[in-house]
């Protein structure tokens, strides 16, 4: 027997009822996709009812993967989106193809948990905010940060003036390479207009932190980019491979945020932080959440480290459907992040300062 056949055969006698279990589908089982897929299968109150890729070797490793519910499967994804029994639609396709069809599915009635960024250009992530505050629906950014219990716990203390007056915030994602030019998002990752580059598809995660630490979206940016060690690498690269970026929020706080692939794994201070610098002390938000005091004397762990639940996001979208339960990282989070990473990407393409209301985007 075809393994697929026998993996959904043997599960049909296992499935449970599926009255109370929010039927639900996921477009693009690429890398996230595949561990959407996984988290979504752990969810008691979801079932996987439909599976999309245009690349039909992964959609057939979903469908396998997921075989107990027995998915329909779609190389098309508007087939998802005209399928009146899927009510909720997972997006982890390329970033550019994230609006569309997170704007199309919230119109179609479904809720939408879309991959970070939203979008890649501020006229697309202002479409998806109409669509999303119009739809009635639950819509959520795959930004998990915010599901995180030590960080949420961190920043809540942050908010309650633990640190006093918040002076400025460090930050930074450096890495040791580029992503692998022939792994699984090679071909759209290195392409601007596809991904947005590193500052929008990856960094967006690190400046909503800083946002949400902050409590506001930056007023205006200023900064530099480009490409100093792989020009044309892989042929016709157009993202950045370093950046240095600084912002400006309205309550006088700045953020000074760096990214850059070529950060040596034994150089210290590699990887990611975000020190957020205080009146009373500061806090090394990203590491161990500790805050440092002022003057020099104290160490106190605001939220000490757990092993954090990597579906806990996933379950936080399904209790809203179900449960109506706030979600966290909404569409104005969302846009607000895009927002944040775009405005990043301009002020260095441009050569100059740009206000948060040049983005044209109300939230
Ligand atoms: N939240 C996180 O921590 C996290 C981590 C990794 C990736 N991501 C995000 O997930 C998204 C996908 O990244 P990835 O690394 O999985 O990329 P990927 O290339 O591995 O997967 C994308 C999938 O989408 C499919 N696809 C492309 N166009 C399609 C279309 N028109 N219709 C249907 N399927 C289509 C591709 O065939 C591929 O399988 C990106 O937005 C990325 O930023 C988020």
């Amino acid at each position: 027997m075809h393994r697929r056949s026998f993996l959904i055969s043997a599960s049909a006698a296992l499935a449970q009822p599926t009255k109370d279990r929010t039927a639900t589908a996921i477009i693009g089982v690429g890398n996230r996709g595949s561990f959407l897929l996984g988290s979504v299968i752990n969810q008691p109150n979801a079932r996987v009812a439909m599976v999309c890729d245009n690349k039909p070797d992964r959609l057939d490793k979903a469908a396998t993967v997921a075989a107990a519910s027995s998915p329909k499967t779609a190389t098309d994804w508007r087939k998802v989106i005209d399928d009146k029994s899927i009510e909720a639609v997972f997006i982890a396709t390329p970033p550019h193809l994230h609006a569309e069809m997170a704007i199309a599915a919230l119109k179609a009635g479904k809720h939408v948990y879309c991959e970070k960024p939203v979008g890649v250009t501020p006229e697309s992530i202002r479409d998806l905010l109409k669509a999303a505050k119009a739809s009635g629906r639950v819509f959520q950014s795959g930004q998990q940060l915010r599901s995180q219990v030590q960080l949420g716990e961190a920043i809540r203390q942050i908010h309650e003036g633990v640190i006093g007056d918040l002076l400025f915030v460090k930050a930074q994602r450096h890495a040791s390479a580029d992503l692998d030019y022939n792994g699984s998002s090679g071909d759209w990752y290195f392409n601007y207009r596809k991904s947005g580059g590193y500052l929008v598809e990856q960094s967006v995660h690190n400046l909503d932190l800083c946002n949400w630490a902050i409590g506001a979206h930056p007023t205006r940016a200023a900064g530099f980019g480009g490409i100093n060690l792989h020009k044309n690498e892989p042929p016709g690269r157009d993202i950045f491979d370093h950046q240095s970026l600084t912002y400006e929020y309205a309550n006088g706080v700045k953020l000074a945020f760096t990214q850059m692939v070529f950060h040596p794994r034994n150089l210290p201070f590699n990887n990611q932080s975000v020190y957020v610098y205080g009146s009373k002390g500061s806090v090394d938000l990203m590491g161990s959440a500790t805050m440092y005091s002022a003057d020099g004397k104290q160490q106190t762990v605001l939220s000490p480290k757990i092993q954090e639940d990597p579906d806990a996001h996933t379950a936080a979208f399904f209790s809203s459907i179900q449960k109506g339960t706030k979600i966290a990282s909404d569409a104005v989070v969302g846009a607000t992040a895009a927002l944040t990473a775009i405005l990043g990407n301009e002020v260095c393409r441009q050569g100059k300062v740009l206000g948060w209301s040049d983005l044209g985007v109300e939230l």
